[in-house]
């Protein structure tokens, strides 16, 4: 069957079957690699990418299902050069170590702070609840979420006093 959608801003139609699901349509089919496969029971979220700006885990959907839909990866993320506020969060926090969850844990986050620009540690640790890490015990990732809350604030004052 063929697809087509559009994968970070770019529309792509490829020839798929049926059964592929969305993660490795990303990773195998269009080399987007940055969106991880951990698990065979849909649990560890490393596979978490957006779907029309809602985060999925890639490992639950078919890539047939994202048929005329807008995908977004963690190679979507930075804009015009810039790395996202959420990604100089976890690079300021050290939010990683071995980074394996890091690609869908910044997923989940960006779109927090897109609907709550203020979360607390409480909604920041409800919000990954979904996701596993095995090396930073969290804290640091909240602390990283924490950072690009606010310096997404600072940054928007500026703006409004500019
Ligand atoms: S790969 Fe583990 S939840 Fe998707
Ligand atoms: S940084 Fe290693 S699993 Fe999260």
């Amino acid at each position: 069957m063929q697809v087509t959608m559009t994968v970070n801003d770019t529309e792509v139609t490829r020839e798929i079957e049926g059964r592929l699901l969305l993660v490795h349509f990303l990773r195998d089919v269009l080399s987007l690699t940055g969106t991880h496969w951990g698990c065979d029971t849909s649990n560890c979220g490393t596979c978490v990418v957006w779907m029309d700006g809602e985060p999925v885990k890639s490992c639950t959907v078919l890539a047939a299902m994202a048929d005329g839909h807008e995908v977004r990866t963690v190679e979507g993320l930075a804009q015009n050069g810039e790395l996202d506020p959420i990604q100089q969060g976890f690079m300021q926090c050290h939010g990683l170590q071995c980074g394996f969850c890091t690609p869908g844990m910044m997923m989940t986050c960006r779109a927090l702070l897109d609907k709550n620009p203020d979360p607390t540690d409480a909604e920041i640790r409800e919000a990954i609840s979904g996701q596993i890490c095995r090396c930073t015990g969290y804290s640091t990732i909240v602390r990283s979420v924490r950072w690009a809350a606010v310096h997404e604030a600072a940054a928007a004052q500026q703006e409004v006093t500019a």
